[in-house]
């Protein structure tokens, strides 16, 4: 490899409470009308369709989505329900089965991951807390607090998101409020 073709180092502030990354390469939004058919109450769906919330934000650093590389993002979900279904990612199986590193660093949320063969795992994720999700297995991140959740994830510039699997079939669970905390239901 030549002086020329060689990647230059990349230094990247993270702002670990508010989930604002400089420099960042792209920063995804999604809202309400990008994922309605996640949420299980279509009432509730249809009552907030016309404010349209963004449930989540993600930026991601300036890595190629190339084998080899590891391409990094801070998602920051807001706090909100849909119904008694708390605000959450879209959720994805990887393209590529690999796994992916977590980290929570404000906020409170969880990280639901489920196989193919439908086995499920719900992992809480505050600050501080690292959550490895292995090859295999899907994952879809939730706010159950009160606060934005914001976290740090690590994956393969090769995963590849299979978001239509996920939209097609679901999670086995759903992350539901009861009282001041949640349930897996
Ligand atoms: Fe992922």
């Amino acid at each position: 490899m030549t002086l020329e073709n060689l990647q230059l180092p990349l230094a990247t502030m993270l702002d670990l409470a508010s989930g604002d990354m400089d420099p960042y390469a792209l920063v995804v939004e999604r809202r309400l009308s990008h994922m309605a058919e996640a949420y299980h109450d279509r009432a509730a769906v249809t009552a907030a369709a016309g404010e349209d919330p963004v449930i989540y934000r993600a930026y991601e650093a300036d890595v190629p989505h190339e084998a080899s590389q590891l391409v990094y993002r801070m998602t920051i979900i807001e706090p909100g329900r849909i119904g008694d279904e708390f605000y959450m990612t879209k959720g994805h199986h990887h393209v590529v089965d690999s796994g992916e590193f977590y980290l929570g660093t404000a906020g409170t949320g969880a990280v639901v991951m489920q196989t193919r063969s439908g086995e499920v795992r719900v992992e809480e994720m505050p600050p501080g807390r690292a959550v490895y999700v292995p090859p295999g297995w899907a994952h879809r991140s939730v706010n159950v607090g009160t606060e934005p959740f914001v976290f740090l994830a690590v994956f393969f510039g090769n995963a590849g998101h299979d978001y239509a699997s996920i939209e097609r079939d679901g999670f086995a669970v759903r992350v539901l409020a009861d009282g001041d905390g949640y349930r897996v239901g």
